[in-house]
């Protein structure tokens, strides 16, 4: 059987199916409801409540003994969970195979599900290819090529065993000022609903394929539609974040404007057949969406008809009543909420729920409702079919960061870049130029192009993983061997150069971290501008950041201006337009704003307050 298995893989590769696209409507996850009911009959509370409950890789596997004692269901590897021998691929394999090992030793044998966040590639592994974060995806308006990019994560996904992961995040960012705006592929929900179903098919294609991955569409509902507080973040330490913040904040808006901007996005990856939910940190009028009936049961599973199951998000249920912890399991789990991701609380989620259940405040047939969910999709995943091996196939090992991958993402990355202002034709810049002198403090550095959620839970400026193209590398392999290219971080030195190109934007943060109400350039930034400026050439700034930023005299100091948002590994996409080998294409999939007293400002703006300095969909061509 698994020599079957590793020919069919084989195949693949010499046949590339891992880039084709899937037609085939996906089953119901209701149709493998005998199954599942018939385990679950079978199953003590303690194995049901170890199906519902997901700790963090670190904490179960350093206590020998829990994933038995527990039944474990399903792990987690956070943002910045590396397993303990390093972060190379053979190791994640290893510690996948290791957790799955330990899953089966149970009485049922129940075969563990692996999360991880892997957002934009499989990103928390050394050597994978980085994609463009999904604002950047949504300038390429290109469902299909989105489609590709999560097939071949998903395969990279698989190459490690891992069969699931945190993505897409649908969300739909009202507000630029949110830290986790470039999670989200636009500020349309039309949009993130077209490119989201086009995620949910490309990871799952048909769920049973060994080289497909559960998809997770989160958070839902309304992450990116919180109001903005200015006073300190409810249970901070007195006097400390008294700034402004969204993440995880209350969205303030009737359910007709939940419905229409919020929820497209979900009925959209329901269609495809989305397989797990994660709810939201946030609330929606003062209500936690993790303890949310109406939101969960009602609207999710009752009206738009959800099979698959919910998983909370990292340490959230303890957030619905703050230090009541009982409370909290009970409102989630009866609002809803079939899994629970406790990191390192796994043991007080399995009592706490073991209690609620003997004391009636849960009733069992939640448990059995929320087991079977999850049981219908291990079954629709093939993970409980006697001969086949769950462990990892490493013959995936060799699709793994390849060129071939790579060529895609770069290739996404050109599509996704958006001309914004290109005056006394600056751009294209002729490959056999005298001199380019190049710039910015983003011009050499693969961390800043990656951004978030990049091999850490912040990501990292610098050599933040192996391979790929910098800018400043992409343009140095583009031009002419006739051509100078000289680099200076600050801009200093580019007299006599023919053209000069900056490279500018932020640095790399993930959630409540990149909560910001000054968009503005820092002052570095505008320093190499007006450096370059100074030295009497012609000026193109490339702004890679997670979202539109307020660019002030940069704009007019700029002869011509790109965004490439946070384009991921391959910087050789940049230089394609760049230097005229393809047409650019890209069309903001943000409104870009002229000054921070504008924001929020999007497309849901009344039109005569609605004066951005690039409206929703710009972007130029020659
Ligand atoms: C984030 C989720 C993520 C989870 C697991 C949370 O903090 O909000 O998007 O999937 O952590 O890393
Ligand atoms: C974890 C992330 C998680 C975050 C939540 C980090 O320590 O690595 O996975 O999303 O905490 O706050």
């Amino acid at each position: 059987m698994k020599y079957i298995l590793c020919a069919a893989a084989a195949c693949c590769l010499l046949l590339g199916c891992s880039t084709g696209t899937v037609d085939r409507k996906p089953k119901s996850l209701s149709s493998y409801d005998p199954e599942a009911k018939a385990l679950v009959a079978r199953m003590t509370l303690e194995e049901k409540i170890g199906q519902m409950t997901q700790p963090e890789q670190g904490p179960v596997m350093a206590s020998p003994g829990d994933m038995q004692k527990y039944f474990i269901g399903s792990v987690l590897s956070g943002g910045d969970s590396d397993p303990v021998e390093g972060n190379t691929l053979e190791a994640w394999t290893d510690l996948y195979d290791r957790v799955q090992a330990e899953a089966v030793k149970t009485r049922l044998g129940i075969p563990v599900l692996y999360g991880v966040d892997a957002v934009h590639g499989h990103s928390n592994v050394l050597g994978a290819v980085i994609f463009p974060h999904n604002i950047a995806l949504g300038c390429t308006r290109d469902p299909g090529l989105v489609e590709k990019i999560n097939r071949i994560t998903a395969e990279e996904v698989r190459a490690t065993g891992i069969q699931w992961t945190f993505s897409p995040c649908v969300t739909v960012p009202q507000d630029i000022r949110w830290g986790r705006t470039y999670e989200g592929f636009s500020e349309d929900p039309d949009l993130v609903a077209t490119l989201g179903e086009a995620a949910v098919r490309g990871l799952q294609g048909d769920l049973g394929d060994p080289l497909s991955v559960l998809a997770c569409a989160k958070h839902f509902v309304g992450d990116g539609g919180t109001a903005a507080g200015t006073t300190a973040r409810p249970g901070a330490p007195a006097g400390k974040d008294a700034r402004l913040w969204l993440d995880q904040g209350d969205v303030q808006v009737d359910e007709a404007t939940l419905r229409r901007v919020h929820l497209p996005g979900y009925v959209a990856a329901i269609r495809a057949g989305v397989g797990s939910i994660m709810p939201s940190y946030s609330s929606w009028n003062g209500v936690k969406c993790s303890g949310s009936h109406r939101l969960l049961t009602e609207i999710l599973k009752q009206e738009l008809g959800f099979e698959g199951f919910l998983i909370s998000d990292y340490n959230a249920i303890a957030q619905i009543k703050p230090g009541d912890y009982k409370t909290s399991v009970e409102i989630s789990i009866n609002a809803g909420m079939d899994m629970a991701m406790e990191p390192t609380h796994y043991r007080a989620f399995f009592d706490t729920l073991r209690e609620l259940v003997e004391e009636g405040r849960v009733p069992v047939a939640r448990i059995d409702d929320a087991v079977t969910r999850i049981l219908r999709v291990k079954f629709a995943m093939g993970l409980m079919d006697k001969g086949r091996s769950q462990l990892a196939d490493r013959n995936l090992h060799q699709v793994f960061g390849s060129d071939a991958h790579r060529a895609v993402a770069r290739e996404a990355v050109r599509k996704s870049l958006v001309v914004l202002k290109n005056e006394n034709r600056a751009l294209p810049i002729p490959k056999q130029v005298a001199r380019i002198h190049v710039a910015g403090r983003s011009a050499d550095d693969i961390g800043n192009q990656c951004g978030g959620w990049t091999i850490r839970w912040q990501g990292q400026g610098g050599r933040v993983t192996p391979g790929g193209t910098t800018v400043l590398a992409a343009i140095r392999s583009a031009v002419s061997p006739e051509t100078l290219v000289t680099f200076s971080p600050d801009g200093a030195g580019a007299e006599g150069a023919t053209i000069a190109v900056a490279v500018i934007g932020e640095k790399p943060y993930a959630e409540g971290v990149g909560d910001r109400d000054n968009l503005g350039l820092d002052l570095e930034d505008r320093a190499t501008v007006a450096n370059l400026k100074k030295a009497g050439i012609p000026v193109v700034t490339l702004v890679i950041s997670g979202r539109p930023m307020v660019l002030g005299d940069v704009a007019d100091r700029s002869d011509a201006l790109l965004a490439a948002f946070l384009p991921g590994t391959e910087g050789k996409g940049i230089t394609d337009v760049l230097f005229g080998d393809h047409k650019p294409t890209g069309k903001l999939s943000f409104s870009w704003p002229r000054a921070n007293g504008q924001l929020p400002l999007n497309i849901h703006t009344p039109e005569e307050r609605y004066d951005p300095l690039f409206p929703y969909g710009y972007g130029l061509t020659w």
